[in-house]
């Protein structure tokens, strides 16, 4: 994300979902924490249409359909970040029809999604190399950021052109150029400082990265932001996935023990502080 869409994000009020979707949405707000980033690697498009006799582009296609619902159900949960693997640098090497028809398409939902995601609160952003998109689809782009940028429900993160190894190689030469100029010091390099060179500035890390299609591999994904992410594998391909799969990813996610390398006890320990200091800060506001 660029420093101009970098300024503080605040999420308000989802849509309004179907009555049975609402309680199950319900039911997930309460029966744990709804991550607060999400992350997808989408896979199995074309997996999906070999299987259905169909070309490619037909998974891409139906695709675009499994990321429509999704963007939907996380604003309406109150998720605040979802990161999208749209376009890894690795793509590129595809043959140049299929990269033609993904950009089209991507060029196409862009024009067709972006007044509903205006209207669903959702702000757009993108991060990966984007200049070297092709033009047309820069163009959809920076008019998707530009119109939703006042927006404050879903952030939606559209990884394209992007690799995990690309992002860190951009930030360690602006910090070697910054360290030369005398902007930043070497002793200023920490892990803080080094996520504020990522193109993920100012976006908390994934709490929730979920792949489709079985597969057990980042591929080059949010490299230094994945460090404590927890991992639900979903067997359906990306054309497949649909909110119900979200919801049971994010019921697995729910289930997982989070320790950041400490043991159980201290964990626990930290909820009963925090719970008795909530309870005394209550009581002396009244509230
Ligand atoms: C992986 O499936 C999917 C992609 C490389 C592209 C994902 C793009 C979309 C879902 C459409 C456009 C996206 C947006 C954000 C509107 P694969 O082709 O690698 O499948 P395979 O592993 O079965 O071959």
């Amino acid at each position: 994300m660029n420093s101009e869409r970098r300024e503080s994000i605040k999420t308000t009020a989802p849509k309004h979902p179907g009555t049975k979707d609402h309680s199950i949405q319900q039911q997930l707000a309460r029966s744990g924490e709804i991550p607060t980033h999400i992350a997808i690697i989408m896979d199995g498009n074309g997996r999906w249409a070999k299987k259905r006799g169909l070309p490619r582009i037909a998974g891409h296609s139906e695709g675009v359909e499994s990321v429509r619902d999704t963007v939907e159900a996380c604003g309406q949960l109150g998720v605040k970040y979802l990161t999208l693997y749209a376009f890894s640098t690795e793509n590129w090497k595809r043959p140049q029809e299929e990269v033609s028809m993904l950009m089209r398409l991507l060029m196409r939902a862009l024009r067709d999604e972006t007044d509903k995601l205006h209207r669903n609160n959702v702000r757009v952003h993108t991060i990966g190399e984007t200049s070297s998109l092709p033009r047309e689809v820069q163009d959809e782009l920076c008019d998707a950021i530009e119109r939703t940028k006042s927006n404050t429900g879903l952030n939606l993160l559209l990884a394209l052109s992007y690799s995990g190894r690309w992002d860190i190689t951009r930030a360690v030469r602006a910090m070697a150029l910054d360290v030369r100029s005398g902007v930043l010091q070497p002793d200023a390099i920490d892990e803080r400082r080094i996520s504020e060179y990522l193109s993920t500035a100012n976006v908390p890390d994934p709490d929730l990265l979920i792949r489709t299609s079985g597969e057990f591999r980042i591929s080059n994904f949010l490299l230094w932001q994945l460090a404590y992410s927890e991992i639900v594998i979903s067997d359906s391909f990306w054309p497949e996935f649909r909110r119900d799969e979200l919801y049971r990813a994010i019921t697995a996610f729910q289930q997982r023990e989070r320790r950041f390398g400490m043991v159980s006890e201290q964990l626990k320990q930290g909820k009963t502080k925090r719970t008795v200091l909530s309870r005394l800060l209550k009581s002396v506001s009244g509230t």
